[in-house]
């Protein structure tokens, strides 16, 4: 029973994480026979408190940091990821997931992980979610060749968990030199993972969704210079699909975007 309630938890909460929405973790549950406390809870409520371990070591963190800073073009980029040892990450995906678009566009998207479909075909976002992304972005005449789509984790957390925050933090020299690389002039954060990790902060989606915020390109020519861009934090499509209300959020924030581009030519 309590291994159902388990499973059926870390599904759903796999989607809402996926749906770009914080899922509380609630506490452990001790073996054998069920406590009173347990026993007062319904199903939906019997869950472990963290996915399960996925524990990228300090190394890992320190190799992925050094490996980041030595590439040059994306071709080096998409290698690195493609050969990085990832820990648990790397080894239940299929591939490394790194980009669809165009590498020459304005505006560049980051999502949080590749889903199942992602991970067999090796594309971001081209699932159901990734469809309707498609069409919030075409609502204002941008297509594949206007954006530039990537993610926050370059592999797909087993069974669609939520990545963890070590494995968010040792993709992310490779995310900062991935925006460096394409130097887009507008960022769009897609979902809660992605908005926090990028913008770093711990605020709710539902909070920072709309606002502009600056995120700041150290460019890869061992100059020091530094470029600041804006960016912008949007509800998931995933979440969006699911909660038809928020759309009326999601097209204020579309044109949002379109005026920022229209202020930049
Ligand atoms: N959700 C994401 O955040 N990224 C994908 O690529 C697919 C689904």
């Amino acid at each position: 029973m309590q291994d159902e309630a388990t499973k059926a938890y870390q599904s759903l909460s796999g989607w809402w994480s996926e749906a770009g929405v914080d899922v509380e973790p609630l506490p452990k549950l001790a073996k054998g026979k069920p406590s009173k406390a347990n026993k007062q809870q319904s199903p939906s409520q019997t869950v472990p408190s963290k996915p399960p371990a996925s524990k990228p070591t300090a190394s890992r963190l320190k190799e992925a940091a050094e490996l980041a800073t030595t590439i040059t073009d994306l071709k080096q980029l998409h290698e690195a990821i493609g050969n990085f040892d990832a820990g648990v990450l790397s080894r239940t995906a299929s591939q490394a997931v790194i980009a669809r678009g165009n590498a020459e566009a304005n505006v560049m998207l980051i999502g949080e992980a590749p889903g199942n479909e992602e991970d067999r075909a090796g594309k971001p976002f081209i699932g159901a979610a990734g469809q309707f992304l498609d069409k919030m972005f075409a609502s204002i005449s941008l297509d594949e060749e206007s954006l530039y789509i990537t993610n926050s984790v370059f592999w797909r957390p087993k069974a669609n968990r939520k990545p963890t925050e070590e494995e968010m933090q040792m993709c992310l020299p490779f995310v900062h030199r991935h925006i460096a690389l394409i130097a887009p002039k507008v960022l769009v954060t897609i979902g809660a993972s992605s908005s926090k990790n990028l913008l770093g902060v711990d605020t709710g989606i539902s909070k920072l969704r709309g606002k502009w915020g600056q995120y700041t390109i150290r460019n890869p020519d061992g100059s020091n210079s530094e470029t600041t861009i804006p960016v912008l934090p949007m509800y998931h499509p995933a979440f969006v699909l699911r909660k038809p209300v928020t759309k009326r959020d999601c097209w204020h924030d579309l044109l949002s975007l379109q005026e920022m581009l229209e202020s930049l030519k």
